[in-house]
């Protein structure tokens, strides 16, 4: 039995705020966030769009009714979750209409529960082979205005149904985790922003990508010529750039080099529009790939690397199998092209507006573009989603 991914979808927010109108408002050269940053655009969500309207509407976008019929976990791995103790995905099955027999749990580690996630999937389905889980990643990066992290937002929620005999990917039996208790960037329960040490957080990313990696091989017995492409945690494409660059073994041929980097390229096409998901990062990226690469076929292996601070990561892979395409969609940057593009001063109001509660915890909101499914109103501080028709 193979086990993997069956679907995957994906939401962001209806505005976007361009990176050349953010570095002549910050006095930065533009080309420090275009080239050193690898970043063109980043997703902004207004007050009526969280962690749970990206997540259903990711998850919309793929469900049938068979699905919401047979789907028995819904996993949400997130890190800008909305509640200390309701799991975010209590609201999300209920919004998706999921039947009711199912177990809804959150998951966090930085961005990297997703990956968690899909591990937990796996190995209840192993046990189940009818059961069919979805797993799905939403975050918002908010780092606040003039930080060092504004460059690196982004908001949005990768959704995976997961299941036996999958039509997109099978996972292989080959991951390989570390952790080490480090501070690069954490958020106390306190702050709505997160502290970053920044330049530690890189070197700490491209640390745990090689010592993970030298693990992983020596484990397989293997190296980058047995992939047809590397797939990177994207907190910014530039840094995982770096990562593929320090794994890629100089003795390597020029045509497996030009293979990896080539599709690497396709893999951080979405997130150049979009900027820093957490924990869907790594996933947007495999989505990007996916869906942009014109030389992949069945049967090639994919390799991921999923890190989330604190720290967390992953090294793991995949095998794509026969008729993937059909799975996927060829004109998703129509998606992202069509977004509301946003000045520099409405980006400030728009990311920052925060909910005004009265004293009963009542709160209304003006009329903001979303995707399949929005904030309505905040109602004795019980959150209230709707539906769009
Ligand atoms: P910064 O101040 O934007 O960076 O901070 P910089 O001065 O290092 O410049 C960035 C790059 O632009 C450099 O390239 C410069 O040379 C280049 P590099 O030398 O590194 O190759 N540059 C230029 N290029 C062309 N033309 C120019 C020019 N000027 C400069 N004129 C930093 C960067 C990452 C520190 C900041 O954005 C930040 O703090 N971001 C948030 C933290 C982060 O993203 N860390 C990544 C690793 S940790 C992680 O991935 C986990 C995370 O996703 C959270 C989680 O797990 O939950 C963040």
């Amino acid at each position: 039995m193979t086990i993997g991914i069956d679907k995957i979808g994906f939401a962001t927010s209806q505005y976007v705020l361009p990176m050349t109108d953010l570095a002549q408002a910050r006095n930065q050269d533009p080309e420090k966030f275009s080239q050193g940053l690898m970043l063109d655009a980043l997703s902004i969500t207004p007050v009526t769009d969280d962690i749970i309207t990206l997540a259903a509407s990711a998850a919309q976008s793929i469900l049938d009714d068979e699905d919401r019929q047979t789907i028995d976990m819904v996993i949400l791995a997130t890190e800008s979750s909305i509640d200390q103790s309701k799991a975010g995905s209590v609201y999300v099955h209920q919004l998706l209409g999921i039947q009711p027999f199912a177990r809804s749990i959150e998951m966090k580690e930085a961005c990297y529960s997703a990956t968690a996630g899909l591990d937990y999937a796996k190995l209840h389905i192993e046990k189940y082979p009818q059961s069919r889980v979805l797993v799905i990643a939403s975050d918002i990066a908010k780092y606040g205005i003039d930080s060092s992290g504004e460059s690196t937002q982004g908001s949005g929620a990768i959704a995976m149904l997961v299941s036996s005999n999958p039509r997109i990917l099978s996972f292989n039996d080959d991951n390989v985790a570390q952790t080490r208790d480090i501070m690069d960037f954490w958020r106390p329960n306190y702050s709505s922003t997160p502290f970053v040490d920044g330049m530690y957080s890189t070197k700490q990313y491209l640390d745990c990508l090689k010592t993970t990696w030298a693990e992983y091989q020596r484990r397989e017995e293997t190296d980058l010529s047995d992939f047809a492409a590397f797939c990177f945690h994207l907190p910014f494409p530039k840094l995982a750039l770096k990562g593929l660059n320090k794994i890629m073994d100089k003795s390597l041929d020029d045509s497996v080099k030009t293979r990896l980097k080539d599709n690497f390229d396709q893999s951080i096409t979405y997130s150049r529009q979009v900027g820093n998901i957490y924990t869907g990062s790594l996933y947007l990226g495999l989505l990007s790939l996916l869906e942009n690469s014109q030389t992949l076929k069945a049967g090639d292996k994919i390799g991921l690397f999923s890190y989330g601070s604190g720290a967390v990561c992953e090294i793991f892979s995949v095998n794509l199998v026969k008729g993937f395409e059909k799975m996927l969609r060829n004109d998703r940057k129509k998606d992202l092209e069509n977004r509301q593009v946003i000045s520099v001063d409405q980006y400030e109001q728009l990311f920052y507006e925060e909910a005004h509660l009265d004293q009963d915890g009542n709160a209304t909101f003006a009329d903001y573009k979303t995707g399949a499914f929005y904030l309505e109103a905040i109602q004795g501080h019980k959150r209230l989603y709707k539906g769009k028709d």
